[in-house]
């Protein structure tokens, strides 16, 4: 019997707890057929795979690694294409090799990717010119064109979007061990967009210091050829644990350990509007060993906190759980520092990730929903202050985002404004950063880090303020 057994859980035993944001499916035999295909189909990651992710996060619990986890709000059937999946597969990649660069530290890469497809929604249906339908809960669930058959909860999509995972994971595979993760090659993408950047001048500085480097590496005879960390690269996959009839059904036992593990992705996360401490998707994932996540929004309690991290982390492990913080550039210097030294206070280990998305979303006067790469970025530098000065570490990032240049968010060295919206909004739900934005984004938190690295009393270089782009 595993520990989670052993501690009263099951793969079933969330079916017995209150559950929010799950779609009612009209044909419950229809249902159960599909749980039964989908538990015969191969596991889609390996509990090994997952263990090492486990380990990588330990050491962004202490600071000796940095996350970035993005991708997708929602991924949906109709983007699924080779070229979607590389561009934002490249761009993940881009960003991670400036932040390695402004941390000093290894980044770990965990995409948004290869099963995000379910979607909590702030209201169950949806009203256009006087029509209300169901609303749409991500292509996993329903469809999301405005008419009611589209919006009919079909268990099929489950077997769909298992197919589409396993499709997108073998290419991320091959392009993580197959030379397209080339560090040279990365470097050389991240020249080419400093070069067309308005904000050349700054960025040139640090890409230049990269070019050294790698350069140095190469004269010591560490090249693609004969160092495969500069060949191949470790890239996980995670996504919100929302639909349990899905995770559950691709929830296996690990022979060698006798653990259960959600084979779904790496890494499952529970959102900020399920993590209920006596809900369902608690109790599901409670009893899981992958590693794991919890958003915390502006509404949780130190106390309801501590509560929920003795729950998914009982027996303290480093690398078991991933606070994603979602406050709100404005909120979060009054939010999260009470959460941190809670947290502390338990004695229980976590690593603490930043989502400046989040809790930074707004509606223009088009009704379009949109953020600001201002308080997306003021968000971040929040986070790391809050941790400067609590003493805990600031373990990463957490952003959405996409390797197409949409147009979704605004602001950001091509200044975006809302009238230019209209030109490229894609999202199926929230607005993503575009390429471009993204990697201004690692820009910009490389020179942060760097400046925070700086010893204490030496000269801390400050960066310039976001205003005076
Ligand atoms: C999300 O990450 O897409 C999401 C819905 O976030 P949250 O649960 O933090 O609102
Ligand atoms: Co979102």
């Amino acid at each position: 019997m595993s520990q989670a057994e052993a501690r009263g859980w099951t793969p079933e035993s969330w079916r017995a707890r209150p559950i929010r944001q799950a779609p009612v499916y009209p044909d419950p035999a229809k249902l159960t057929a599909a749980e039964e295909r989908l538990r015969r189909y191969p596991p889609l990651v390996f509990a090994g795979e997952a263990r090492r992710l486990r380990a990588a996060l330990a050491m962004a619990a202490d600071g000796r690694a940095f996350v970035l986890q993005g991708g997708d709000c929602a991924e949906s059937f109709s983007g699924f294409t080779a070229n979607l999946i590389r561009d934002s597969f490249r761009v993940l990649l881009q960003m991670a090799v400036v932040l390695t660069f402004g941390a000093k530290v290894p980044v770990v890469k965990l995409g948004r990717m290869a099963g995000q497809y379910a979607k909590p929604r702030s209201s169950d249906a949806e009203t256009q010119d006087g029509q209300t339908l169901p609303s749409y809960r991500g292509d996993i669930i329903n469809g999301p064109d405005f008419t009611p058959e589209a919006r009919v909860p079909d268990p099929a999509r489950m077997e769909s979007a298992y197919f589409q995972s396993a499709g997108t994971l073998n290419l991320l595979r091959a392009f993580a061990s197959g030379g397209y993760a080339d560090l040279h090659e990365v470097h050389r993408w991240n020249l080419g967009f400093v070069a067309r950047s308005p904000l050349a001048e700054r960025y040139r500085d640090l890409a230049s210091r990269i070019d050294e480097t790698l350069g140095f590496m190469a004269a010591c005879g560490m090249t693609s050829a004969t160092t495969p960390q500069i060949r191949e690269t470790d890239f996980y996959t995670s996504h919100e644990a929302l639909l349990l009839p899905y995770e559950q059904a691709l929830t296996r036992v690990d022979s060698t350990s006798g653990d259960w593990y959600a084979c779904s992705a790496h890494f499952l996360w529970i959102g900020d509007r399920t993590r209920q401490p006596e809900g369902a998707h608690v109790e599901f994932l409670r009893g899981v060993k992958n590693p794991i996540g919890m958003k915390v929004g502006p509404t949780m309690d130190a106390d309801e906190l501590v509560r929920l991290i003795e729950t998914l982390n009982p027996e303290g492990d480093p690398g078991r759980l991933t606070l994603i913080s979602r406050m709100g550039a404005d909120k979060l210097a009054a939010k999260l520092p009470p959460l941190l030294r809670a947290v502390r206070r338990a004695g229980i280990p976590v690593v603490w990730l930043c989502d400046p998305m989040h809790g930074n979303t707004v509606s223009t006067a088009a009704r379009l929903k949109t953020r600001s790469f201002d308080a997306i970025l003021s968000e971040v530098r929040s986070f790391f202050d809050a941790h400067a000065a609590e003493g805990t570490a600031a373990g990463g990032v957490h952003v959405e985002m996409t390797g197409q240049e949409v147009t979704e968010c605004v602001g950001g060295a091509h200044r975006l404004t809302e009238a230019d919206l209209g030109v490229r909004y894609e999202t199926f739900c929230d607005p993503r950063l575009n390429a471009g934005q993204s990697l201004e984004l690692a820009f910009l938190i490389a020179e942060e880090l760097k400046a925070r690295r700086a010893p204490p009393g030496g000269a801390r270089e400050v960066p310039p303020a976001v205003a005076a782009q």
